[in-house]
C-alpha cells in the first residue's frame, strides 16, 4: 500500500485553508409560511427568494400533490424515458408568457446556466460578463473553455471597449437580469443594442426578476420590450418566485432545438420530478392573475417608504441590500435583528466583494404590512 508523505493532506485536512471567521453555516431551519424556526426560535423570514409566497400556497402544493399520486422521481433523463408531456405543456406556456418562440426546462438554474454556456461556447468563443454575474454564469463560462472578459458592474462603456478590442466570429454577452446580491437590474435594452452593434448573442439570466419585476412580473426583458429578439436567450428559475424547483431557457425554436442536442446538463441528467413541474405550472397560473405581483409591489413600496433615510442600496426589486462594510458589523446587525425576531442574513465575502459585507433583506408578497412595519422600526433602533 503506498504511504503518504508526512505533510500530504487526507480528507480531514483537505480544506484546512477555510478560516473560522469565513465559515458558512448550514442552519437546519424549518420554514412555516413566512416564519422560519431556527435553534428553538420562530423568526419572520426576510431571507427567502420565495418572493410571492408560492412555495407554500395551497394551489401550488395541491398541484404537486396531484402529480405525486402517480410517481415521485422521473426515472431517467428526458432523452431516455423521463420526458413527461407535462414538461412540454409547461414549456409552451412559459414561452408564450415570456414572449419567446420556444423553451427548454432544465434541472435547476445552476444546471441551466452551466449547460447553456457550455453548449453555446467553445475555446474560440469570447464571453463578456458583468463582474457581479451569478456563480453559475461564471462557472458555465469556465467550463465552456471560452475566453472570458469581465466588465465592471453595469458599466456598458467598458463592455463596448472590450467588444471593440476582442473581435472573433462567435461572441456572447452574459448578464444577470436582476442581480442576486445587489438587487439592481441590467439595462437589457442597452445590452441588446450592444449585441446588435457588435454582432453578438446576449444571455440574460433573470432568475430573480421573473415573477417579480416588469409588466405582469415578466422580468427585465419585458420592461425593455426586447423579449423574443433572435439575439437574446433568457434564463428563468422555478426556485424563486415560482416557489418550486428547476429552471428554463427561452429563445428561438432553432436555438432550443440545438440545446436539446447539445446541452449536457439536460441530456445527462435525470428529468425534473413531475411534482415540481405541476407546482411550477400552478405557480404560473397564479402569477398571471397578477394579484400576487401587485401585493409584492405594495409591500416593497411600504418597506422602501419606512426605510427611505437608512441608506439602502438603490433597488427596484424585492432584494433590498444594506451595505455596512465590515463582516463584523454585518454579523452584529444580523444578530440584533435575530434577537428581535427577524431573520435577515449577513452576506459576506467571498459571496460579495471584499469590504462590501451587507444585510440582504428580501421582501415578499406573503409578509404582512405589520411585519414590514415592525422590521423597519427594529432596524432603525438597532442601527
Ligand atoms: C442569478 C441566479 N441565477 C441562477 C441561480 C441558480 O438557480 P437555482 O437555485 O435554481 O440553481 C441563482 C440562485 O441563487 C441566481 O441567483
Amino acid at each position: 500500500m503506498p504511504t503518504s508523505m508526512p505533510d500530504m493532506p487526507d480528507s480531514r485536512n483537505w480544506f484546512s485553508d477555510i478560516s473560522d471567521s469565513r465559515r458558512r453555516h448550514f442552519l437546519a431551519s424549518r420554514r412555516e409560511g413566512v416564519l422560519i424556526h431556527v435553534g428553538g426560535n420562530s423568526l419572520v423570514n426576510f431571507a427567502s427568494n420565495d418572493y410571492l409566497g408560492l412555495s407554500f400556497h395551497p394551489a401550488v402544493c395541491d398541484g404537486a400533490r396531484g402529480a405525486l399520486d402517480e410517481a415521485v422521481g422521473s426515472g431517467a433523463s428526458r432523452l431516455v424515458s423521463g420526458d413527461d408531456p407535462m414538461l412540454h405543456r409547461l414549456e409552451t406556456k412559459l414561452a408564450e408568457w415570456k414572449g419567446y418562440e420556444a423553451c427548454l426546462i432544465a434541472g435547476s438554474g445552476m444546471l441551466a446556466n452551466i449547460g447553456l454556456l457550455q453548449a453555446l461556447a467553445d475555446r474560440h468563443t469570447h464571453i463578456f460578463g458583468d463582474r457581479l454575474n451569478h456563480a453559475s454564469l461564471v462557472d458555465g463560462t469556465r467550463l465552456s473553455g471560452a475566453k472570458s472578459h469581465r466588465f465592471s458592474h453595469l458599466n456598458y462603456t467598458a463592455l463596448a471597449a472590450l467588444l471593440e478590442r476582442h473581435v472573433s466570429e462567435k461572441r456572447i454577452i452574459v448578464s444577470d437580469g436582476v442581480f442576486s446580491m445587489d438587487g439592481d437590474s441590467a439595462n437589457a435594452a442597452s445590452l441588446l443594442s450592444l449585441a446588435e452593434a457588435f454582432d453578438t448573442l446576449l444571455v440574460i439570466d433573470d432568475a430573480h426578476g421573473t415573477g417579480t419585476v416588469g409588466p405582469e412580473g415578466r422580468g427585465v426583458t419585458a420592461t425593455a420590450g426586447i423579449a423574443g429578439h433572435p439575439r437574446l436567450i433568457e434564463v428563468g428559475t422555478f426556485g424563486k418566485a415560482f416557489g418550486s424547483y428547476g429552471a428554463f431557457i427561452l429563445g428561438t425554436r432553432e436555438l432550443i432545438e440545438g440545446l436539446r442536442q447539445r446541452q449536457r446538463t439536460v441530456i445527462y441528467s435525470t428529468a425534473l420530478p413531475v411534482a415540481m413541474i405541476a407546482a411550477a405550472e400552478s405557480a404560473l397560473t397564479l402569477i398571471r392573475k397578477g394579484e400576487l405581483v401587485e401585493q409584492l409591489n405594495q409591500n416593497l413600496d411600504l418597506f422602501k417608504q419606512r426605510t427611505a433615510d437608512i441608506g439602502f442600496m438603490e433597488s427596484e426589486s424585492p432584494i433590498q441590500p444594506l451595505l455596512v462594510g465590515t463582516d463584523e458589523k454585518a454579523l452584529q446587525i444580523a444578530n440584533a435583528l435575530r434577537e428581535a425576531g427577524f431573520f435577515v442574513p449577513a452576506i459576506r465575502p467571498p459571496t460579495v466583494p471584499e469590504g462590501t459585507a451587507r444585510l440582504r433583506f428580501t421582501i415578499t408578497a406573503a409578509h404582512s404590512p405589520e411585519q414590514i412595519e415592525a422590521l423597519a422600526a427594529t432596524l432603525r433602533r438597532v442601527l
